[in-house]
């Protein structure tokens, strides 16, 4: 996962920071510290905190190449992009001349700031002596249909979001995904575009083509037309995986259907495989099943985690019983809340924004923090055994 990239934006153009900040939003790791008009509160911005880049408008070439150097000669660890209008030789010359990271003609074109911000970003993670630490992968699992696999996946990255995690969705139900829906999205690009690729994608291509919601998750939706699901690869998918990993903190894998092919390979690199499952009886037989299968494939308990979805503590069934059943305690039980689960799925928005205070909504938030505490148990055995 790499360290996140800061930025002061400073242009006199209300349009234009908008526009600029539009485009910096698509970049996962981008997070725009400030966006003021004028040259002095930019400078007050980066005094208390230097970013990693300014975009800083010129208007006047002279005054521009000054506050340009000014810039550099206080903050030499900063990259600073010039936008202007003018685009003649002696402009952009005279501007790289005096130490410019980019020159970027206005109106901003999308592509052209994302390519500066690539190249400063692979700069910033050499410079921080990155060593890429991997994000975390979690598979959300039923083979079944109507167990809440997609509102567990969806909620869950939702929530990791909202405590400031870096949140990226796969939708792996290649013949019938749901999370474009659950998230009112129609994306431009889906895994078959991205698969089609590999070989020759990088952490940049697919920034380009997950489509950022304002839930602050990253969605990589599912193919659209048929054919192109039975064209997905399970070793592209671990491909493609392994890539988000070194963007996201969380690569969250809403999957269904059977253990074999793309299922077997997302599980193989995952390090969580979330199953749901409801308490009712052919439910319960078929997550015997399923674990037991899972177990033999290498999958067994401490990377296969319980969730009961739609728990109802008075129902036949008890929880005590299921475990029992199951041989596995549950990891995390999900309440039962049909109208808010519904409503939050016909609206496209997360629970988290539309009901923060439904107990799915609460269930998520303790699963998303047992997780959490998980990765920070996890890095200090690191931190010891490297001590
Ligand atoms: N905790 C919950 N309480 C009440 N209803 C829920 C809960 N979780 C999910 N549901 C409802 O269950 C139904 C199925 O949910 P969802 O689509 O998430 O399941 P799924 O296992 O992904 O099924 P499929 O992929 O086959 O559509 C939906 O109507 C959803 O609103
Ligand atoms: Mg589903």
């Amino acid at each position: 996962m790499q360290p996140s990239l800061s930025f002061v934006i400073i242009d006199s153009d209300r349009h234009s920071r908008n526009a600029i900040e539009e485009v910096l939003k698509t970049f996962a790791d981008a997070r725009v510290y400030g966006s003021v008009a004028d040259f002095q509160d930019g400078l007050n911005l980066i005094q208390k905190a230097p970013p990693a880049v300014v975009i800083l408008e010129a208007r006047d070439l002279e005054n521009g190449i000054e506050e340009l150097k000014y810039l550099l000669s206080k903050f030499p660890g900063i990259a600073v992009f010039i936008t202007a209008h003018e685009n003649n030789a002696d402009w952009i010359l005279r501007m790289i001349r005096a130490g410019a990271g980019e020159y970027l003609t206005k109106p901003i074109v999308a592509a052209e700031l994302l390519d500066a911000v690539n190249k400063v970003s692979r700069l910033h993670n050499l410079r921080s002596g990155h060593t890429s630490k991997k994000g975390t992968a979690i598979s959300v699992y039923n083979p079944s249909g109507g167990m809440g696999t997609t509102t567990i996946a969806v909620n869950l990255a939702a929530t990791l979001a909202a405590r400031g995690e870096k949140v990226a969705l796969i939708d792996l139900n290649l013949f019938s995904g749901d999370v474009a829906a659950f998230l009112d999205l129609a994306p431009r690009y889906n895994l078959a575009n991205v698969t089609a690729k590999t070989g020759q994608i990088d952490a940049s291509f697919l920034r380009n083509v997950i489509v950022p919601h304002s839930s602050g998750v990253h969605v990589l939706n599912g193919p659209v037309n048929l054919g192109d699901a039975d064209r997905i690869l399970p070793e592209q998918l671990q491909e493609v995986i392994g890539i988000l990993q070194t963007i996201f903190a969380y690569t969250i894998i809403d999957t269904g259907g059977q253990l074999f092919g793309c299922n077997m390979a997302t599980f193989d690199c995952s390090d969580r495989i979330l199953f749901t499952t409801l308490l009712n009886l052919p439910a319960l037989k078929n997550a015997k099943r399923y674990l037991a299968a899972m177990d033999n494939e290498g999958f067994g308990a401490n990377k296969v985690k319980l969730v009961i979805n739609r728990h109802i503590p008075k129902d036949d069934i008890k929880l005590a019983d299921a475990e029992k059943i199951l041989n596995t305690k549950a990891y995390q039980t999900v309440p039962n809340a049909y109208a808010d689960a519904r409503t939050s799925i016909n609206r496209g928005e997360p629970l988290i924004s539309c009901y923060p205070k439904s107990p799915v909504t609460k269930a998520m938030d303790e699963l998303a923090r047992q997780l959490m505490q998980e990765e920070t148990v996890k890095d200090k055995a690191v931190l010891q055994r490297r001590i």
